[in-house]
């Protein structure tokens, strides 16, 4: 049953790959990399995101491999076993919290393009306009029933994929079903791309201008790194314990780490041109995608039927996020906590879906309810849906990432971390001291500078 006791792994080289891409690529990629890239102005923003990827996400991601596979553990369990009697493992802790308010809007997210697939199988995007797309878009957030309803059918998707134990089911479909939406995000780009007017959509996301960049922009680059990487919450950690003795882990996160990163800027490519063409504000938020998209379909041939595969195909990238999000709760407090694996799955899943439905009513009926928030040295009022966001994608999870980062560099023995990389010297790891040299200065000391950057301590 409880797959995370048996600790059966993954068994073919491409399994740890697929696994660990499906966790990373989700909504992050189609869903919020563009509209924070809308938000902060383009391709200056996209730059600093590259930079945190290469010098903060790829040493995180295999620092998180190395704690996962050599504690054969769940996250705080692994911290346990390598660093018995230090708090170390309240790491593990600050990734739970992370994971509930994650899960709770990530759901409500996934509804939408759940609601949206079955709006176009039955054409309904066809009669509409750009105008009008935004509108729909507009006026089905912010109904009672609807969004929620949608929630409710993902999360039990997810549950459900959770209790059978069927994660691996899923990534055998899954390695079939990511490279079609590779292949429709790719005629997609090329169908934005010339449309008339694209070549404004192409500049934003070429043509940097430093001048846009803010404190806010660094840090949500910063965090939307980690939100993309899956790291920084125990996911990686929870993987890395799967892997295989044999495995190179330095390669399988530079390949995880390529997927992600090539999967998100193809859909910038597919819907930035579009933005610009069907005149949608770039700083549109959360609903960039969705109203911009439906636009494109209706400018191709078979648009009904691309429209209806790739928001199933998106829902699909989001359930495979969202059942390691899950997980990381799950083998906690069933590892942990020595709770029943289908209870914890069962109270974990109403908990977080509740808080969801509080996020998705702030879209709609609460949203004059706000909340104080701390950004680029000001404080800020969000609603309820953002402060999950930014809270668990800004703080928690850079956090999470620097201590995951300063664990393996400082705590760890290097001779340790050298037998891992290595796997136990067949390897010859050359990449080995510039790895621990990124862990133990260059990630620690480029996640506190946005920090203090965020906060308006130091300038550029
Ligand atoms: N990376 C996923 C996405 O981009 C979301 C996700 C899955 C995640 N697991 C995570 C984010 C762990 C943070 C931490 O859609």
């Amino acid at each position: 049953m409880a797959d995370v006791q048996k600790r059966d792994g993954f068994a073919t080289k491409f399994g740890v790959i697929a696994a660990a891409a499906g966790s990373a690529i989700g909504l992050g990629n189609i869903w919020k990399f563009p509209y924070i890239t809308g938000e902060n102005g383009g391709a200056a923003f996209i730059l600093v995101y590259l930079g945190c990827i290469a010098l903060i996400g790829v040493p995180v991601m295999l620092s998180e491999f190395v704690i996962g596979r050599r504690g054969q553990k769940d996250a705080a369990g692994s911290f346990r076993r390598l660093a018995p009697g230090t708090p170390w493992f309240l790491t593990g802790w600050m990734g739970i919290a992370a994971a509930f308010m994650i899960l709770a809007f990530y759901g409500v997210v996934a509804g939408w393009t759940l609601h949206y697939t079955f709006m176009a199988i039955g054409g309904n995007f066809e009669s509409m306009d750009p105008a009008a797309v935004g509108n729909y878009f507009g006026s089905f957030i912010s109904t009672d029933f609807l969004p929620i309803f949608w929630q409710g059918i993902f999360m039990t998707l997810t549950a459900g994929i959770v209790l059978a134990g069927v994660k691996n089911g899923i990534e055998k479909y899954s390695k079939i079903l990511m490279p079609l939406l590779l292949g429709l995000l790719v005629i997609l780009a090329i169908r934005s791309m010339t449309l008339p007017g694209a070549g404004a959509g192409i500049d934003f996301l070429l043509k940097p201008d430093f001048s846009k960049l803010t404190g806010k922009a660094v840090l949500d680059a910063l965090g939307h790194a980690f939100f993309s990487l899956s790291l920084g919450m125990g996911t990686m950690i929870t993987y890395g314990s799967y892997i295989n003795k044999k495995e190179n882990l330095g390669t399988t996160a530079i390949q995880v780490t390529l997927a992600d990163t090539g999967i998100a800027l193809l859909a910038g490519l597919a819907i930035f041109p579009a933005v610009f063409a069907f005149n949608v504000t770039p700083s549109a938020g959360p609903g960039l995608v969705f109203v911009t998209l439906p636009s494109v379909f209706n400018q191709m041939f078979g648009g009904p039927i691309f429209a209806t595969m790739f928001f199933a195909l998106l829902a699909v990238a989001a359930l495979t996020s969202s059942i390691s999000i899950l997980e990381v709760v799950v083998a906690y407090f069933s590892e942990e906590k020595g709770m029943d694996r289908k209870k914890a799955t069962i109270i974990v899943t109403i908990l977080i879906t509740v808080i969801g439905m509080l996020a998705s009513l702030s879209m709609g009926r609460t949203s004059d309810i706000m909340f104080p928030f701390f950004s680029s040295g000001e404080w800020i009022r969000v609603g309820f849906f953002d402060l999950l966001d930014k809270f668990s994608a800004n703080f928690l999870l850079p956090i999470g990432g620097l201590f995951i980062s300063l664990f393996v560099g400082w705590k760890m023995k290097a001779a340790d971390v050298r037998d891992e990389v290595s796997n136990g010297g067949t390897l010859r790891a050359m990449f080995f001291w510039v790895f621990i040299w990124a862990a133990r200065i260059i990630a620690p000391v480029g996640i506190i500078i946005v920090f203090l950057y965020n906060l308006g301590i130091i300038q550029p």
